[in-house]
């Protein structure tokens, strides 16, 4: 695996620190960053000298000459009168404790010492090439997965039976389906889990109903998800019409209620075929967005029935939990109401029954017990933000989830319509999600047509579900998923500006470019050519991949690897300006960039299947 230039960097400053401080620097952070004046600065003199009560710019001077020795140049910019003159090379060897040899990577071209004692750096030609060609071709492009042995819990997508999905549904679906990816890609092992709503009282009513009136099914048996759904809702709403309105209707479902706990038959046999006929509904839609989950992963409230009583059991014994006002509760010191009222955790509600709390408390248990989750990720509109909260506090206090255990409510804003508000129709119903990404499908055909209009149109519709897809996708996985984000197909299609058809049109460029290279070409990197400006930038930018996805996924922000993503192909796009790959100077230069633009191509893809969106060869 290829360390990143930014990591060898650290390295090499923290050895010449070392150098020249002793045990003094041992394990300080040089703060490598990018910077506009070179390729990268190193911060971490100041602190340091500031700790040891140095001359900061002093130390830079003496940190720098140990890090270029004899090969590079030391420059200094702007020199404060107070110091800077006269410090050289020989500061490798004057350093009171700096004795020790120091050996360096070698990538290091030149230092300048600015401002107070920043270290600008500039790298070879010949590092920034080796980079490249250790990660060309290679299936992770020279990124180290960092999380093997640990195990990540993703609860995800957890839409409700017998109901559409609505657009907060799909969002934790597309979200969790990338982080499962990112997560995966870091060599973690990720147990996948929909948490489907499948259990409550709502059921009482919905099977009363079905038991009564058979003929609410469609008559056809081999029927679509799209069939499914529009049955189950139409079951859903004449139900609570009933439930509503007739009285002795009511009755019988409260009576559903206590037959169906206590295992009867009939009644859960219906509500198995309510289970069925909704996942059939949201296999449809999960098959439409390409994402991972499959039926294997449904792990649904019902499942943690036969485990509620016992949980509730034992925050009451244990004193974790306890009775108000006929609940079972669990209080925190700090979370109150806006009358300033406790809002405790129902474990147990007055009526006996358990709920969605007593749900997750279970779960928890089962994921750390079962599961062996090293960490468990909720991700769940910010709405939940109070309850998990709430769950994650009592679990801990409980002990189901040890210390060694993350729970992270991965929390994401609403979804609006372009006038700002919740989206929803023009009529104010809420949108159907198959009709929704139909239409973004839809949309799409117009993009891929205007670009390719020669295309037939059954290839047409074919490219428009991948752009259509990806879009939806895109547009809410560029956005930092704690903010709210407008739903603008028109904008999400668009191939200007951050969307997913761009980055898919810049892929399937590099491809074109790559096919008209002279027969017999290999994309080759050559270690030994001098560089333009934008063949470093990009250069640069490819080997920031691995630096990305470990930010990315260490607080799951995939909208940082979206950026990242932009970022590749406007850089890409500027390369390609400046210089010519088809018509270059020499075979070297040639075979050296056709592996530049090879090696962003292999990003791109990567870096959009870790978004869970594909990018064909050619569009
Ligand atoms: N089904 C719930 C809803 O539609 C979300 C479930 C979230 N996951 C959980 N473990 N509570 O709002």
């Amino acid at each position: 695996m290829a360390k990143a230039l930014s990591e060898i960097l650290a390295d090499d400053v923290r050895a010449a620190l070392t150098a020249v401080l002793g045990d003094a620097a041992r394990g300080a952070d040089p703060l490598i960053r990018p910077s506009d004046h070179a390729d990268f600065q190193a911060n971490g003199v100041l602190p340091l000298a500031k700790a040891v009560k140095g001359n900061p710019r002093e130390l830079a001077m003496r940190v720098a000459a140990v890090l270029v020795g004899s090969a590079g140049s030391v420059g200094s910019e702007g020199a404060p009168d107070s110091a800077g003159a006269g410090v050289s090379a020989e500061g490798e060897t004057e350093g009171g404790e700096g004795t020790e040899p120091v050996v360096t990577s070698g990538v290091i071209a030149a230092v300048d010492v600015a401002g107070p004692g920043f270290l600008n750096l500039t790298l070879t030609d010949a590092a920034l090439a080796a980079q490249a060609a250790e990660r060309l071709g290679d299936p992770r492009l020279g990124v180290a997965p960092t999380g093997v042995g640990r195990t990540a819990v993703i609860d995800y997508s957890q839409p409700n039976i017998a109901k559409e999905m609505h657009v907060g549904h799909l969002r934790s679906t597309v979200i969790g389906d990338a982080l499962v990816r990112l997560l995966e890609f870091d060599g973690r092992t990720v147990v996948r889990q929909n948490h489907l709503g499948d259990w409550g009282t709502q059921f009482g009513m919905l099977i009363q109903y079905l038991v009564e009136h058979p003929e609410a099914r469609p008559a056809d048996a081999e029927h679509s998800g799209e069939v499914a759904i529009s049955w189950l809702t139409a079951l859903y709403r004449d139900a609570r019409a009933h439930f509503e309105s007739d009285a002795e209707f009511a009755d019988r479902a409260r009576k559903r209620v206590v037959t169906l706990q206590g295992g009867d038959e009939e009644s859960l046999e219906a509500w198995r075929e309510m289970v069925a006929e909704s996942k059939r509904y949201f296999e449809d839609v999960y098959g439409r967005l390409d994402v991972r989950l499959v039926d294997a992963d449904a792990v649904g409230e019902s499942f943690y029935n036969p485990y509620l009583a016992e949980v509730a059991a034992d925050l009451e014994e244990r004193g974790i939990a306890v009775w108000s006002e006929g609940a079972l509760c669990v209080f925190f010191d700090d979370i109150k109401g806006p009358d300033g009222d406790p809002v405790p955790l129902m474990v147990r509600k007055s009526d006996g029954g358990y709920g969605y709390a007593a749900t997750d408390l279970a779960a928890v248990r089962y994921r750390v017990n079962t599961l062996k989750a090293d960490e468990i990720l909720y991700v769940v509109d910010s709405r939940q933000a109070l309850h998990f909260r709430m769950v994650f506090e009592t679990a801990r206090r409980a002990g189901y989830l040890p210390e060694g255990v993350e729970a992270v409510h991965v929390q994401f804003g609403s979804v609006l319509g372009t006038d700002g508000k919740p989206f929803k129709t023009r009529a104010g119903k809420t949108i159907r999600l198959i009709e929704l990404l139909d239409s973004a499908v839809d949309h799409a055909v117009a993009t891929v047509e205007e670009k390719n209009p020669d295309l037939a149109a059954a290839d047409a519709r074919t490219e428009a579900k991948l752009v259509g897809i990806g879009a939806v996708k895109y547009a809410d996985l560029s956005t930092s998923r704690t903010k709210d984000y407008i739903f603008d197909l028109d904008r999400m299609v668009s191939l200007h500006g951050n969307t997913s058809v761009y980055l898919q049109y810049a892929h399937a460029r590099i491809h074109s470019i790559l096919r008209k290279l002279p027969p017999g070409t290999p994309a080759r990197i050559h270690t030994d050519l001098v560089l333009e400006p934008a063949e470093r930038k990009l250069a640069l930018h490819l080997d920031d991949f691995g630096a990305t996805l470990a930010t990315v996924t260490e607080n799951f922000e995939p909208h940082r690897l979206a950026t990242y993503l932009y970022a590749l192909a406007q850089t890409f796009s500027d390369f390609y300006e400046n210089c010519p790959v088809l018509k270059a100077p020499t075979d070297a230069v040639r075979e050296n960039r056709a592996a530049l633009v090879q090696l962003t191509g292999e990003t791109l893809k990567a870096g959009l299947a870790l978004l869970g969106i594909s990018a064909p060869d050619q569009l």
